[in-house]
């Protein structure tokens, strides 16, 4: 048997692969070199012209850009009207943005356990975790599979619930034949360096109400009530004064970001078909070893494939998920965890007194998952060599 770099054998990569590295072609630079070029660097046409796309591409009413999803999701929370006194549910197999943002309005996050296989946030545990003071629900499309929409939506419409859906992985999802990005008063989107398609840092809030559109738009900017392009750019009518309508947040997305993202989001679903591909090649070669594969969406619904991960049947080995990862890095192979859940975190488990015990599910899921590359920019021997290095380090430490 192949000896793992780790323990004294040779690596199967000698550059590192890393994980999650954006796919940036000629067109991004060029346009980004454009801005530079004519001057305008921060929210400008290109913003404009993106959100155009963005709002095209998903099919929503308006689509707001900002300067990222944790950006898009404390304005969701601040347009709804959520403040102090006011409970969110969160699901506790998240990204620590999620319930921060709750934190930052000053509302309580209150978390909850996910599905064991699917790893989203339970509608039972919703249920359970509403009190008088719940006013909303935040729901993660975690790794990009949709969440049971249905039956959050039914638990809102009985409980007067705002849903804002936390998309930040899930941009090319659909649920039940509808896009995510349609389906709640809120959904935000994230664009950040890792992301299925990329601004560099970046977000985007979707929504059918116009009122809370322009709301958002507003909040994201000062609380002004013209932006930068308007107020600067050339016009005819003379200058234009801003009023101060609320105090507002610094959130604008620049057009150096839109400039990227108006050439990924062209290539969104070549990249989507290059990510299933590689799913399908791991899940055939990952399917014999002491793994879990991750989980399929329903009919009618897509998973955006943003991340793989494989969760370890720590009974079938002899060794920690930690030995793993540092077995995987030692090969030169990126690897990442999605995610050491919140109540395992400081913050969170001290100001609720959470244990390991509390979230059953999501405490599972953070011992023992992993998540491999997956990006559009790799090619068939980066593949390969992610199988054989997983192959190779699991066949070493089977029980
Ligand atoms: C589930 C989830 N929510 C929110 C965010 C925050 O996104 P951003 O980095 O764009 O603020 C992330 C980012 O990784 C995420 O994974």
């Amino acid at each position: 048997m192949e000896k793992p770099a780790i323990e004294g054998g040779n690596p199967v990569r000698k550059d590192f692969l890393v994980f999650g590295q954006p796919d940036v072609g000629e067109e991004e630079i060029n346009e980004v070199v454009d801005s530079l070029r004519k001057r305008w660097l921060s929210t400008g046409p290109k913003v404009k012209l993106f959100a155009e796309q963005f709002n095209k591409f998903i099919g929503s009413g308006f689509s707001v850009p900002v300067n990222s999803c944790t950006a898009a999701l404390h304005l969701s929370l601040i347009a709804a009207g959520i403040g102090p006194g006011d409970e969110v549910i969160v699901p506790s197999m998240t990204f620590a943005a999620t319930a921060n943002v709750v934190v930052h309005a000053g509302a309580a996050p209150i978390l909850v356990d996910c599905q064991k296989d699917t790893m989203n946030i339970a509608p039972d545990a919703i249920e359970k975790a509403l009190t008088k003071k719940t006013k909303a629900v935040i729901p993660v499309h975690f790794a990009g599979l949709p969440c049971d929409m249905d039956a959050i939506h039914a638990l809102a419409r009985k409980h007067a619930l705002v849903v804002i859906e936390d998309a930040a992985h899930a941009v090319e999802a659909v649920y039940r034949g509808k896009k995510i990005g349609t389906l709640s008063k809120f959904t935000c989107f994230s664009f950040y360096a890792t992301k299925n398609i990329t601004t560099g840092e970046g977000g985007m809030v979707t929504t059918d109400d116009a009122a809370l559109a322009e709301k958002i738009g507003i909040l994201g900017l000062h609380g002004l009530s013209k932006g930068a392009w308007s107020r600067y750019s050339a016009h005819t009518e003379g200058f234009r004064h801003y009023e101060v309508l609320y105090p507002g947040y610094k959130y604008n997305m620049m057009d150096l970001q839109a400039a990227i993202g108006i050439h990924q989001l062209k290539k969104v679903n070549v990249f989507l078909a290059k990510r299933e591909k590689i799913w399908k090649r791991y899940n055939d070669a990952f399917s014999p070893l002491p793994v879990f594969l991750p989980p399929e969406p329903g009919s009618g619904s897509r998973h955006s494939r943003h991340l793989y991960i494989l969760v370890l049947d720590l009974g079938r080995i002899k060794v920690s998920r930690d030995r793993i990862l540092d077995a995987l890095v030692k090969e030169g192979i990126g690897t990442g965890v999605h995610y050491k859940a919140l109540h395992l975190q400081p913050y969170y488990q001290k100001r609720f007194g959470l244990t390991p015990e509390s979230f059953p599910n999501a405490t599972f899921i953070s011992e023992r998952a992993f998540s491999l590359p997956l990006g559009p920019g790799m090619d068939e021997s980066d593949i390969d060599d992610v199988i054989t290095a997983v192959k190779k380090i699991l066949a070493y430490y089977a029980r």
